[in-house]
């Protein structure tokens, strides 16, 4: 069965902003990873690719001292990262991976963070990346891949969403083969320890915010269940502890 895509205009930009939210820990730890990965020269032009609403755009700005793009096609999503997200360099445009409106060789680093898996046509969405990208560019992809798929936390509670998720994301092999038509090859892959929520406690307020995809593909009585026995964790387990988990970002150049 092959999922439906989700369009962020219907229920995923309720509760992203909130449910979504990063720390300034978590803000900083992901600077410093993809600075660690980017091209050394300064300043650095940037699009997020799926930028939402714009969680990360700003401090691509702020880290790489470019102008920074955020393409994204939900206008609902758009319309909160212009209202909250805003920044002197930043600007937020209508556009997918299969179509970005922006000219040839016109930045140095492209992040899709955790956009990816949804875009339906990812062979389309590399040559486009690969048309926006100058020369000595650098993809950061934060994926999860199916076959590498870690341990989460709130599946314990929701025993389908790692099925469903096992058919949302691509494997490895299909995202580096998807770049690898337009002649880039992976350079690394990194596993970061993301701390998810300061407490599982913190961690269930969010997640009652529904702001994952995934919740799309689970009818209303797998959410009250899971829930429910989120719920009787929270009683019987350590509530106050903090919630990690291993995020995959594939970095990609082209030879
Ligand atoms: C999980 S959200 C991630 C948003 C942002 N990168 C972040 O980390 O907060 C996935 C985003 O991908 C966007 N998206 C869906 N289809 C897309 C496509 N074909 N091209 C680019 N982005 C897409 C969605 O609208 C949504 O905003």
């Amino acid at each position: 069965m092959t999922l439906k895509p989700v369009c962020y205009d219907d229920n995923q930009h309720k509760g992203y902003r909130e449910g979504r939210a990063l720390d300034p820990e978590q803000m900083a730890q992901w600077a410093e990873v993809f600075a660690a990965e980017a091209p050394l020269a300064r300043p650095l032009d940037v699009l997020d690719l799926g930028s939402g609403v714009g969680r990360f755009t700003p401090l691509l700005a702020e880290t790489f001292g470019g102008r920074a793009w955020g393409v994204e096609p939900s206008a609902k999503m758009r319309a909160l990262a212009d209202a909250h997200a805003a920044h002197q360099r930043v600007a937020y445009l209508e556009g997918s991976g299969e179509a970005i409106p922006l000219p040839d060789a016109s930045v140095d680093l492209v992040l899709m963070f955790l956009s990816f898996h949804h875009m339906p046509d990812r062979a389309t969405a590399a040559a486009e990346i690969a048309r926006v990208l100058k020369p000595g560019g650098r993809v950061l992809l934060r994926s999860v891949f199916s076959d590498r798929m870690p341990e989460l936390d709130w599946h314990r509670y929701f025993p389908r969403a790692r099925a469903v998720e096992m058919q949302m994301f691509p494997t490895l092999g299909e995202a580096e083969q998807a770049f690898a038509t337009t002649g880039f090859r992976t350079l690394s892959l990194h596993t970061v320890e993301e701390r998810f929520a300061p407490t599982l406690r913190e961690h269930a307020r969010r997640l009652r915010l529904r702001a994952v995809s995934t919740f799309e593909h689970l009818s209303e009585a797998e959410i009250q269940e899971g829930f429910a026995r989120l719920d009787t964790a929270l009683e019987t387990e350590a509530a106050e502890r903090p919630v990690r988990a291993l995020a995959d970002l594939l970095v990609l150049g082209r030879a």
